[in-house]
């Protein structure tokens, strides 16, 4: 064979890569790299969405610890999984979600698979959807988390978005939500979140899930719940109540959920889809569609973070310790929700922030501007993202003055 000398100028007509550009990092994962490489020993982290205990720390819950050594003392085999995950894993999940004597799971309608974390369960349905529906369009809360974007809309959906969190009272739109939603085919599918809204913190209430199943029914639509934080706000059960009561009512329903941070197994990456259908008979169709198209993506999800979950979930002690420590860091976000308006109220003398204890979950917005977002960043080195979202549980009894006063200074 005979070579010919390396000539850059001829090689950059073959080169594949050349043409795409460089792009920024994500918006919420890039902030982890900024805080890392700040030196500043008084740093807040208040941007990615992990729980912290009032150390400042992501531990590792007691359940999961005994959960994993038991399963690394018993485990025989490293063979492969297959594309739904472990069985047992999928049975404890669809009981968690949808409750034990639910109709859906007592007649069999539900299909589900372990998927590598809630992103996974989000990219297989959209890709189940495409497959079946694909003119659909998936409708969205304005404003949702933005990786909901690219998981649904890079598998072809297209994407709307509906009204939902009020910037002005910091509460929810919800006659808009429902106005627009009155609009919606019954071809296409309205993503919801099930509770602790990822990025605002405002939930629907009891009634208003009500109001919702009604016109999802009325209007034929197929609500998709992504359900991620179940346990961190109100409770295991209240925060499925929605889902329950949607599984009750409409046909059709697709639950996206994680376990990242209710087992506080982020980098396990352990979630689930689960798809509920009108019989048993459509119930096992879907199945063996979620299957392939799983087996097309990723094959098969990873075992470690599923098989430290169906071990707490299967074993009543263990599971009982896990719902106490899940209990423990709801209350701790609740608790610091409270202390945060107040300490902010006395030092800026009025009430512009006392939404804060009203909103669920990880997350508010503070609803402060650019300027603003960045003074904290580089004059007190407080990381939020650029949305003003915050991560309440980075805030902790040690930290929690120093951040009220910068951001008194900066208003
Ligand atoms: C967040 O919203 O910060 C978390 O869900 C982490 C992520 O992947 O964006």
């Amino acid at each position: 064979m005979i070579r010919l000398p390396y000539n850059p100028e001829l090689a950059r007509l073959y080169l594949m890569f050349e043409a795409l550009p460089a792009l920024a990092s994500d918006p919420i994962l890039g902030l982890m790299a900024a805080f890392r490489e700040d030196a500043n020993t008084r740093k807040v982290d208040l941007g990615v969405g992990v729980y912290r205990d009032d150390d400042g720390n992501t531990p590792i819950l007691n359940s999961v610890l005994t959960a994993q050594t038991r399963h690394n003392d018993t485990e025989t085999t490293k063979s492969y999984i297959g594309p739904p995950g472990e069985p047992d894993f999928n049975e404890a999940v669809r009981t968690l979600l949808f409750g034990a004597q639910h109709a859906a799971l007592t007649d069999k309608r539900v299909s589900s698979a372990q998927t590598p974390g809630g992103c996974g369960g989000l990219r297989v349905a959209a890709e189940l959807i495409n497959r079946a529906r694909p003119s659909a369009r998936i409708w969205v809360s304005d404003p949702t988390w933005a990786n909901h974007v690219p998981l649904l809309g890079d598998a072809g959906l297209s994407i709307e978005t509906y009204p939902y969190f009020d910037r002005t009272t910091s509460g929810l739109r919800f006659d808009e939500m429902m106005a627009t939603l009155d609009t919606v085919a019954a071809d296409d599918l309205v993503l919801l979140h099930g509770c602790c809204h990822n990025p605002c913190g405002v939930d629907l209430d009891q009634s208003q899930w009500r109001a919702l199943a009604e016109l999802a029914l009325s209007r034929g639509f197929t609500p998709f719940i992504d359900l991620a934080y179940q346990g961190l706000s109100q409770g295991l059960e209240e925060d499925a109540f929605g889902l329950r009561l949607m599984a009750e009512k409409v046909p059709e329903l697709l639950v996206a959920s994680s376990c990242s941070k209710n087992f506080g197994l982020y980098r396990e990456r352990v979630g689930s889809l689960a798809i509920l259908s009108p019989t048993a008979h459509a119930a096992e169709t879907i199945l063996s569609q979620m299957l392939n198209v799983i087996r097309g993506i990723y094959s098969m999800p990873p075992n470690h973070g599923g098989a430290i979950v169906k071990t707490i979930l299967n074993d009543p002690a263990l599971k009982q310790q896990w719902e106490s420590e899940l209990a423990q860091m709801r209350e701790r976000i609740n608790g610091i929700r409270e202390q945060f308006a107040t300490k902010l109220a006395q030092q800026i003398g009025h009430e512009r922030f006392s939404f804060i204890p009203r909103q669920r979950g990880m997350f508010s917005f503070l609803g402060i501007d650019q300027k603003q977002i960045t003074r904290l960043r580089e004059e007190y080195s407080i990381y939020m993202v650029d949305s003003s979202r915050i991560n309440i549980a980075g805030l902790n009894s040690r930290n929690i003055d120093y951040v009220c006063d910068a951001i008194a200074a900066v208003l």
